[in-house]
């Protein structure tokens, strides 16, 4: 029936894809990405990002990020926004570090609030702030936070609040997904927020995962993650493999999709998931793990893997 359909038959909001503008001109993969039983969610993988919409000081350009949240009304698709705060693809001007704690303050904050006021009313969540932390749960050693402390992280939210009071504000990171040091640090660091009355709504866990290695603890983390009040989503989900693909390591990864899903599908405050586009024509992942790839549910030529079947199995 369409994993979207799945997805909402066991009470889910959705099931979606991240895509890029460049994607769209593949006439058969924009038809199967616009299928919205099979995504009822699409994430832009670039186009909304910081060097893309404010690449000069106080210079926004929205002409990408609106290609994809115009295909996503267009096509009866939620859409998440990704991301307003990261270390990464941040321009020059910023990461140069040159300003005081005062200016970069305000910086995150027009940043923020232009770009989320800009999507007002189109965005079920935005990623507000994206990768805060190092593997061992410290705090990652940014522009921002080495000029301003973590102090950074309320500054986006509160902005990103008043900008669109109505969309969900997650904080977002990798190797959540499991209990550990670094989920610890996110439970703590959103407890905290909370505390403080930093308007925080939801925690994404990307899922950037290994075939064969993905956590056994992955509902208890969940709802750990839930305890605190808060919705969570896995947002970024891909399983890769070392190369070349085998049938073995394929039925591996039908297992660990599944896994993956049902964790979300055990835990009520898990919303959605996402996965870091469908196909493996797409997959950031050979451009960045050397002699890794096949990560996603669909092969290069658009054929579903067993990993689709692993997802349908998990809801
Ligand atoms: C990736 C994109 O998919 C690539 O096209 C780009 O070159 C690098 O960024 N975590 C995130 C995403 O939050 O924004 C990243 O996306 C993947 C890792």
């Amino acid at each position: 029936p369409g994993l979207d359909v799945v997805a909402k038959s066991k009470g889910k909001l959705y099931f979606g894809s991240a895509t890029d503008n460049g994607e769209l001109n593949d006439a058969p993969y924009a038809a199967i990405l616009s299928d919205n039983k099979e995504f009822g969610q699409i994430t832009p993988g670039n186009s909304m990002k910081w060097d893309a919409t404010e690449r000069s000081r106080g210079v926004f350009t929205f002409s990408g990020g609106d290609v994809i949240a115009n295909f996503a009304a267009a096509n009866g698709q939620l859409l998440r926004g990704h991301t307003c705060v990261w270390h990464s693809q941040l321009p020059g001007w910023v990461t140069a570090g040159n300003f005081n704690a005062a200016d970069l303050t305000s910086i995150i904050e027009t940043h923020t609030t232009t770009v989320v006021d800009h999507y007002k009313g189109q965005v079920y969540a935005w990623d507000v702030v994206n990768e805060a932390f190092n593997d061992d749960g410290t705090f990652r050693t940014s522009v921002f936070y080495t000029t301003l402390g973590s102090s950074y992280i309320a500054t986006a939210f509160h902005a990103a609040r008043a900008a669109d009071p109505d969309a969900k504000l997650y904080i977002n990171d990798y190797n959540i997904d499991g209990l550990g040091a670094k989920s610890t640090a996110m439970t703590n660091l959103v407890a905290q927020l909370k505390a403080d009355g930093v308007p925080v709504d939801g925690i994404g866990i990307q899922g950037h995962l290994i075939v064969g290695a993905v956590p056994n603890n992955l509902q208890a983390n969940f709802e750990q993650f839930a305890a605190l009040g808060v919705e969570i989503a896995i947002t970024e989900l891909d399983i890769r493999l070392t190369l070349p693909v085998t049938p073995e390591k394929l039925a591996q990864q039908k297992a660990d999709y599944q896994k993956v899903i049902a964790a979300c599908a055990a835990v009520p405050a898990c919303v959605g998931v996402t996965i870091w586009d469908w196909t493996d024509k797409y997959s950031w992942i050979p451009s960045v793990f050397s002699g890794q790839g096949a990560a996603l549910p669909w092969d290069e030529t658009f054929v579903k893997k067993p990993a689709y079947d692993g997802i349908v199995a998990g809801f």
